[in-house]
C-alpha cells in the first residue's frame, strides 16, 4: 500500500473530492482523520478497517484548528479540501460575500497550513495538498469572480510555503481541476432554474478533457502527491493541459518539447517536466505559446 504507516488529516471529507479522498488515503494504508462540520455525512464513512476516524470541524473556526493540531501532534499529510463557490460577477460580489469566499477557502488553508507546517519542520518531513481550481490563476471563468480570486490566492499560498519549505522535507502543492461530478455541483445544476441535461451538457462543453472529472480522478492526483512517490515535486499546481495549449518550450540550445492541445495566447513561464534542468549545462528555458 502506498501511504502505508501515515498518519493524514482530510478536511471537508464528508462528501464529494473530500470524501472521496479520504476513503482513498485510508485504503492505500493511511490511517485518516476525516473532518467536516456535517456529523451525518462522517458517520456514512464508515470506518475502512479501522484506519478512518472521523471528527467535526468547522474550518472556519481558528480555535478549534489550535485545538486539533495541540491534541494530535502529527500528521504526515495534510489534504485541504474546503471551498464554497460565490456565483457572479465582481458587481454582485457583497463584502460578507468577498469575506465569507476568503474565510472559508483561504483564511482556513492559511492556519491550517501553518499549524501544519510547524509540526512537519521538527520531523523534517511531510506533504500538504491544497485544492485550487482551474478558475483561479489559472484561468479566469465567467460569474466566479469571488471564487477565482480565492483558488489564485491558494495557489499562491501554496508555492509560497513550498519555496520556504520544501529544503526542510516540507512538500506543498495544489490540485486544480475543471468540473468534477460532485453533490455540490448537482445541487447547482438543479439551482439553476434551466432543463437539467442542458445544464449539465454545458458544464460539460467547457471542460479542458471534454467532459466532467470523477472525484475518484482527483484522488488518484492526492494519493501520488501525498505518497513518497512525488518526494521531488513541490510547489507544483496540477492542471489538466489539453486543449489550454500547445504549450512549446525552447531552451537556448534549440531544443524543443512540445505539449498536446491548444492555447489561446496565454504565456506560462514555469518549467514542463521532462526539460532537461539538471547538471553543469543548466540553461535558461524560455516558453511560448503557439496557436494551433
Ligand atoms: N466540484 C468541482 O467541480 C470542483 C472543481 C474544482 C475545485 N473544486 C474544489 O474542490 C473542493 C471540494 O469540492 P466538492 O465539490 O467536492 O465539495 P462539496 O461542495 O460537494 O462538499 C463540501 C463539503 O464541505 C463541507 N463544509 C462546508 N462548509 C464547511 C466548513 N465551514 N467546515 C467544514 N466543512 C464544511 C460540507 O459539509 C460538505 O461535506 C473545494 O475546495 C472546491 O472548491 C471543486
Amino acid at each position: 500500500m502506498r501511504l502505508s504507516g501515515k498518519v493524514a488529516l482530510v478536511t471537508t471529507a464528508g462528501q464529494g473530492i473530500g470524501r472521496e479522498v479520504a476513503l482513498s488515503f485510508a485504503r492505500e494504508g493511511a490511517r485518516v482523520l476525516a473532518t467536516d462540520v456535517n456529523v451525518e455525512a462522517l458517520d456514512s464513512l464508515g470506518r475502512s478497517s479501522g484506519r478512518l476516524e472521523s471528527l467535526r470541524l468547522d474550518v472556519i473556526d481558528a480555535n478549534a484548528i489550535a485545538e486539533l493540531f495541540q491534541d494530535r501532534a502529527h500528521f504526515d499529510i495534510v489534504f485541504n479540501c474546503a471551498g464554497y463557490v460565490h456565483q457572479g460577477t465582481i458587481l454582485q460580489c457583497s463584502d460578507a460575500e468577498w469575506r465569507r469566499s476568503f474565510d472559508i477557502n483561504v483564511d482556513s488553508m492559511y492556519r491550517i497550513c501553518r499549524a501544519a507546517c510547524l509540526l512537519k519542520i521538527e520531523r523534517r518531513r511531510g506533504s500538504i495538498i491544497n485544492m485550487s481550481s482551474l478558475a483561479s490563476s489559472v484561468r479566469g471563468v465567467p460569474n466566479r469572480f469571488a471564487y477565482g480570486a480565492t483558488k489564485a490566492a491558494v495557489i499562491g499560498l501554496t508555492k509560497a510555503i513550498a519555496a520556504d519549505f520544501a529544503a526542510s522535507g516540507v512538500r506543498c502543492n495544489a490540485i486544480c481541476p475543471g468540473t468534477i461530478r460532485t453533490p455540490s455541483l448537482a445541487q447547482r445544476v438543479a439551482a439553476s432554474g434551466g432543463d437539467p441535461d442542458q445544464v449539465w451538457k454545458s458544464y460539460e462543453a467547457r471542460q479542458p478533457m471534454g467532459r466532467l472529472g470523477e472525484p475518484a480522478e482527483i484522488a488518484a492526483l492526492a494519493v501520488y502527491l501525498a505518497s513518497d512517490e512525488s518526494s521531488f515535486t513541490a510547489g507544483r499546481h496540477s492542471f489538466d493541459r489539453r486543449r489550454l495549449g500547445k504549450l512549446v518550450a525552447i531552451n537556448r540550445t534549440g531544443e524543443r518539447e512540445r505539449a498536446t492541445g491548444k492555447i489561446r495566447g496565454a504565456r506560462y513561464g514555469h518549467r514542463r517536466p521532462g526539460l532537461p534542468a539538471a547538471g553543469r549545462d543548466r540553461r535558461p528555458v524560455r516558453f511560448v505559446t503557439r496557436k494551433s
